[in-house]
């Protein structure tokens, strides 16, 4: 008899047999009311089949409470998860929400079920989040975007969604993760490094600013100190001419002298004007190298120093024969510099009118300029030495400061030696030092 069709045989058949021991023990044994064997038998049966029936009761009780205790678990892990999981269905509609998402989105639970998720993404990241559904209805991986959503009464939340869609196509299931903070923290990085950038970017402009003003005020005390040379060389031109001027003037009053005697003849005529010629073209050099003197250098250039600093001794010859300073000048080779050349022997007219007042005030005998020319390794030195005695201790570590003179005022400026360093190191890279030696102060040049 198989009244229990919705049992397995097997289980059906365990369970009758496993009812049937039950009826055996003692306390279940019940007394027959009918004595009749087929009213006996069905009532053995009944009574086998309700014990049947409740054993099946406890089973199923206890499957019922098995789940139950599962339920409770997975839907505790759910809701409570500290990520945000909602599921779509295939309209887009929220189907399932746990609670962190539905407090990120902003709204009770229930009653967020079956509305549009789209509604509670900012407008302008609506379209995207429509486009990265439809990729992952295509995408058979885990895809993510990050989209703005706007949670009422609360400010906006920067949200990274992952999703995935089921095989059917037909839910999307959804994890939200806040990186508001993290996007903040990323803005004010980025923001902070756009305005380091900013201030780097004034700073350097600044700078060049400065270096150009500093350049153009280096410039204007060359020019002063130009100037301030010019006054001397104006000197030395009237020294220059002093003497073809006066044989010039010799030449001019023998003429009406000599007009009436047998002398005056050809010859004598051809060579007055040859020598009135040849002290004019002399005082017309003079000129010359003194203008060319004045012309500020343009561009670096090669020039071959020996040459300038022969110029140079040219341009002050007669006024330091005036003051009998002998001028001794040593060359060795033929040494080449690339940089300014007039500049270079305004440094070289500054230290020997330096070295010339020295000699001057030290009234000594014998005075003496030597300068020494030659090649050093990659360098090229000058040395300007005096017998003036030299520089006193105290002084010689302020010599090169600006406007650092021991002369009267209108005999010194104090900037000669500071420009002097000026163009030799900033223009051209070299090294300008002083010290003193047995009979006075040797400056060097290296360039
Ligand atoms: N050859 C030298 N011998 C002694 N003192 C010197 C010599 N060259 C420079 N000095 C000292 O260095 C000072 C600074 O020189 P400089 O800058 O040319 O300015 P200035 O010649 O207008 O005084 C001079 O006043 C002088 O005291
Ligand atoms: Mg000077």
């Amino acid at each position: 008899m198989e009244t229990h069709n919705d049992k397995t045989p097997f289980i059906a058949s365990t369970l009758r047999h496993r009812a049937e021991e039950h009826m055996k023990s003692p306390s279940d044994m019940k007394q027959p009311v009918l004595a009749e064997p087929e009213t006996e038998r069905l009532l053995h049966e009944l009574q086998i089949h309700q014990i049947e029936l409740e054993m099946q009761n406890t089973e199923l009780r206890q499957a019922r409470d098995e789940m139950e205790t599962i339920l409770t678990k997975f839907t505790d892990l759910y809701d409570f998860a500290p990520i945000g999981y909602i599921t779509l269905d295939s309209s887009r509609a929220i189907s399932a929400v746990n609670l962190a998402g539905a407090s990120i989105i902003g709204g009770v639970r229930s009653r967020l079920i079956g509305r549009s998720f789209g509604q509670f993404i900012s407008v302008t990241d609506r379209q995207t989040f429509t486009h990265f559904l439809d990729t992952v209805l295509i995408s058979p991986v885990k895809t993510s975007c990050e989209v703005t959503l706007l949670n009422k009464g609360k400010p906006p939340v920067i949200m990274q969604i992952q999703a995935m869609a089921t095989a059917s196509g037909q839910e999307f299931r959804l994890a939200l993760i806040d990186i508001t903070e993290r996007k903040f923290t990323e803005a004010a990085l980025s923001g902070k490094r756009l305005e380091l950038e900013n201030i780097n970017a004034f700073l350097e402009e600044r700078i060049t600013q400065n270096v150009e003003a500093l350049r153009d005020k280096d410039q204007m005390l060359i020019l002063q100190d130009r100037r301030a040379i010019m006054g001397e060389m104006i000197n030395n031109i009237a020294h220059q001419w002093r003497q073809p001027l006066n044989t010039l003037a010799l030449l001019t009053q023998q003429l009406p002298l000599f007009y009436d005697t047998p002398e005056f003849g050809h010859t004598f005529y051809k060579e007055n004007t040859e020598r009135s010629m040849s002290l004019i073209q002399q005082m017309s050099r003079t000129i010359d190298d003194f203008r060319t003197f004045f012309r500020s250098d343009k561009e670096k250039i090669s020039f071959d120093v020996k040459h300038i600093v022969k110029q140079a001794l040219t341009l002050l010859e007669m006024s330091f024969q005036e003051q009998q300073i002998t001028i001794d000048f040593q060359v060795e080779g033929t040494p080449m510099i690339s940089g300014y050349p007039n500049e270079y022997s305004q440094v070289l007219i500054n230290i020997l009118m330096n070295s010339r007042d020295a000699l001057v005030e030290h009234k000594g005998t014998d005075a003496r300029i030597s300068l020494k020319l030659f090649i050093e390794g990659d360098h090229v030195v000058l040395t300007i030495a005096d017998n003036a005695g030299g520089i006193a201790d105290e002084i010689i570590g302020k010599i090169f400061d600006p406007y650092f003179t021991t002369k009267d005022l209108e005999k010194g400026t104090g900037i000669g030696l500071f420009m002097s360093k000026t163009i030799i190191e900033k223009n051209m890279g070299g090294r300008l030092t002083a010290h003193n030696n047995q009979d006075g102060a040797e400056l060097r040049i290296v360039v």
